[in-house]
Parts: C-alpha cells; sequence; structure tokens
C-alpha cells in the first residue's frame, strides 16, 4: 500500500472501529464502579497553565523538565495536561468546591500527554482513569482509593496483580532521609549511573527508582525511610496496612517505591502487573496533603489514584480478556427502487425512536450486494423493500441467524423486533 501523505505523531495512537467497543466497555466499567463507590465525575480542560503543572508535578520531575508538550500564545503559557491531579486540585480552588460541604470524592477519564520515548506500554498521548479525595486525613481515604482502583481491575478480570505500598514521608521526615541518602550515595557516587549521578544533585530520592542495572545493588543496601518517619507518619501508615489487611488486600511493602511526581506525603502505592514487560505499572498514587495549599487554596488534605487504560486493555490482551461484544445492528432495510429509498429513511427514523438500532444501504447497492453488507454489518432482521411492498403494506421480514422469513406490516415488525432485542 502506498504510504499516507499524513500519519499521526509517533507515540499518538488513533483508536479505530475495531477498538472502541472495548474503550466503551471499560469506560462504563469504570463509571458504574465510581458509582458504587459514591464518585462525582470531573471534567477539566486538556490544557492547563504552565505554571500549575511545573509547581504542582514539580519543577525537577523528568515530566515537567524533559516532558511537557508545552507553548505560548502570546501571554499565554500552555501546557497539555501530563496528568490530572493538578488540575483536579486547580478546580478544587478555583470553583471554590470546599464549600458544598463534606470531603469531594471526584474522578475522571481522559487524555494525557507526555513528550516520553515511545515504547511498548508508553504513549505519547495515552489515557487514564483516576480519582481524588479531597478534604480527609484519615487513611481509611488511602485504602478506600486503593479499594476503588482494585475494584476496577477486579471487575474487568484482571486480578494477578501486586500492589506495592510505602510511604515517603512527610516533609519534616523526608529532609533527614534525603539527608541520610546523600551520606549514603556521596561516596559511591562514580559507580552510579549517569542519571542517577544527576538526580544526586536535584533529587536523591529518585536514584531509588532508577532502572539502570549498575545502581540496583547500591539502592538495594540504601537507607529506608520508613527508619526516619516521626510518630504521627508511622501510625498512618500502620493504619493504612492495618486497613489493608482488614480488607484482604494483599500488598508487598516496598521501602523504596517513591514516584515520579513530587506533590506525594506519607501514602504511596502502584499496581504492578506481570503481563506488561518494562512499563509494568497499571496504576498508582498516593497522598499529597500540600498540593491544595501549593496552588493556592486553604491546607487540605488529600489522596488519589491514576491507572493507564492503555496498559489496562494490554494486560486484557495478554489474558485473553475480551471486553469488546461483536457489532450489530437490529435490522437493515434492504431497498429496491428510489420509492422504498425514501419510505426507509423515513423508517429508519421511526425504529430508532423506539430504541431498535436500524440501517440502510446509503449506496444504491444491488439486493445481493445489501444482503451481503448487512450479514457484514451483523444484521440480526432484514426486510426487502420495493415497490409492491409498498404498495401491499406486507414486508418479508428475515431473521438473518436462523433464516426465517415472516410477511409482516411495519407494526408487526416494530413489536417483533422489539420483543427479540428485549430477550437478547
Ligand atoms: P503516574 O504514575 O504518573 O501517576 O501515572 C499513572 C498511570 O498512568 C501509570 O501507572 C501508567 O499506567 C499510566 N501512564 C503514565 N505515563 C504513561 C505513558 N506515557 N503511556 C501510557 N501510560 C502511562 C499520576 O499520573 C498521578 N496523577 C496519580 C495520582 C492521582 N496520584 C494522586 N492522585
Amino acid at each position: 500500500m502506498a504510504k499516507p501523505t499524513f500519519s499521526t505523531h509517533s507515540g499518538m495512537v488513533d483508536i479505530l472501529p475495531d477498538e472502541t467497543p472495548k474503550w466503551q466497555k471499560l469506560e462504563q466499567i469504570i463509571h458504574e464502579t465510581a458509582r458504587t463507590f459514591n464518585f462525582e465525575e470531573i471534567r477539566t480542560p486538556i490544557m492547563e497553565q504552565t505554571e500549575l503543572i511545573a509547581r504542582g508535578v514539580g519543577e525537577l520531575t523528568d515530566i515537567v523538565s524533559k516532558e511537557m508538550f508545552a507553548f505560548e500564545r502570546g501571554d499565554d503559557h500552555y501546557v497539555l495536561r501530563p496528568e490530572c491531579t493538578a488540575p483536579v486540585v486547580r478546580a478544587f480552588v478555583e470553583h471554590h468546591l470546599n464549600q458544598r460541604g463534606g470531603t469531594q470524592n471526584l474522578y475522571y477519564i481522559g487524555p494525557m500527554f507526555r513528550a516520553e520515548h515511545p515504547q511498548k506500554g508508553r504513549q505519547r498521548q495515552f489515557h487514564q482513569f483516576g480519582a481524588e479525595i479531597l478534604g480527609a486525613d484519615d487513611p481509611i481515604a488511602d485504602v478506600d482509593m486503593i479499594a476503588f482502583m482494585m475494584a476496577i481491575y477486579d471487575r474487568v478480570g484482571i486480578t494477578n496483580t501486586t500492589l506495592k505500598i510505602n510511604s515517603v514521608g512527610d516533609p519534616e521526615s523526608r529532609k533527614a532521609y534525603k539527608k541520610a541518602l546523600k551520606d549514603y550515595f556521596r561516596p559511591k557516587l562514580e559507580e552510579l549511573s549517569e542519571i542517577s549521578q544527576e538526580r544526586f544533585e536535584t533529587n536523591p530520592m529518585r536514584i531509588l527508582d532508577s532502572k539502570e542495572e549498575e545502581d540496583q545493588p547500591l539502592i538495594e543496601d540504601a537507607p529506608v525511610i520508613t527508619d526516619f518517619f516521626n510518630e504521627e507518619t508511622a501510625a498512618h501508615y500502620a493504619k493504612v496496612k492495618q486497613h489493608l489487611d482488614a480488607l484482604e488486600i494483599d500488598y508487598k511493602e516496598d521501602p523504596h517505591l517513591v514516584r515520579g511526581l513530587d506533590y506525594y506525603t506519607r501514602t504511596a502505592f502502584e499496581l504492578i502487573s506481570p503481563d506488561l514487560g518494562a512499563q509494568d505499572a497499571l496504576g498508582g498514587g498516593g497522598r499529597y496533603d500540600l498540593l491544595v495549599e501549593e496552588v493556592g487554596g486553604q491546607p487540605t488534605p488529600a489522596v488519589g489514584y491514576a491507572a493507564g487504560m492503555e496498559r489496562l486493555l494490554m494486560a486484557c490482551k495478554e489474558l485473553d480478556i475480551d471486553l469488546s461484544e461483536p457489532k450489530s445492528v437490529d435490522i437493515y432495510i434492504v431497498t429496491i427502487g428510489d420509492n422504498a429509498r425514501s419510505w426507509a429513511l423515513k423508517h429508519l427514523t421511526k425504529l430508532r425512536k423506539v430504541g431498535i438500532s436500524a440501517t440502510m444501504d446509503y449506496i444504491g447497492r444491488s439486493v445481493k450486494a445489501q444482503m451481503k453488507d448487512a450479514d457484514r454489518e451483523n444484521a440480526r432482521y432484514s426486510v426487502i423493500v420495493g415497490d409492491n411492498e409498498l404498495q401491499e403494506g406486507q414486508f418479508t421480514l428475515r431473521n438473518m441467524k436462523e433464516s426465517e422469513e415472516n410477511a409482516l406490516n411495519f407494526e408487526e415488525i416494530v413489536s417483533k423486533v422489539r420483543k427479540s432485542s428485549k430477550r437478547k
């Protein structure tokens, strides 16, 4: 085939009609699960002010320093959102959502953008579902967030996952920990990979997230943050584990788990799949008690998660889980001649109004070609309409699977097709 004149940007993917049914089903599962958890949907623009993301996610993170799709127009600095927590917090502050009372339990579904090097499981435009609880400090909220995330994988049928948890501490314990990490790595600096040497200066905790082979033995023996907690942080973390145990949610403590975004305080978690290869994180999240204040709001503790939808669907593929239902249409009207075509157009509307899905040929194909098209569309019924049928008001309704035919008037067709779609 000839090379097309235009194509998508690298790392940006068309979701084609054969794929959209899976996406719709997944979105339906997310909405239904959110309803059972009593979360409300929020939709924010895909562009935000660059300053919000830089401050929210952190100037020194890879996301902000290397992966932003940012541009200017006049005096405005735009960025395609790389994630949705900072935007949700912005909306919470901007619209005084705290005044609605109680905690704000919000969820979202949508595209995110990171100019990363595209590879399996890593795109430049990808989709996340996620949720945030704003206004709750209690470890119950952390665990309900984890339960919400896991419930979606459960409903999809992905169960062979590993939940990793940690607490990344409060600012005070983190300060002491960063110092201890630097003291530990300083004499070994030469042995660290180039990227970890860079992180030693900018963000030493991120060394722990290194995938470079030479860093692994050094990371293994590095100090752990749990040794630096004050009483309150230690108690919060202990409660998180206690509630997870009570819900019988399995987890693995990973004292070196750090996340790629700077806003986290205390609880951090990631859900890992063995079916994904190198990019094995299905989702992740944690607590970000300082972010609301950071973007101009009142101090508000908060916790949330987000998960990659492409990665979830990749795991489905590996596990042979098919979310899509085969496409089908209730009735295909096969037409002979112009009068029949006009009649069909009018009667398609009548069928659709009562909830019957219906279609016809738009390009004047022969009866044989229309019948073939009805098969391709997986029509449950076809009805042939020509001048004779119009005169007599009687039509042949054909059950395509059972090859059974009935002569019926239009009202009888409606009632038969409706009855059989109810039984579906
Ligand atoms: P994150 O860990 O950066 O967290 O992203 C969450 C998930 O999005 C990842 O686990 C992964 O499944 C998916 N993801 C991230 N980048 C890509 C990519 N380039 N291609 C495909 N999938 C990707 C956050 O975004 C936080 N906002 C989560 C959160 C919410 N924390 C608190 N509330």
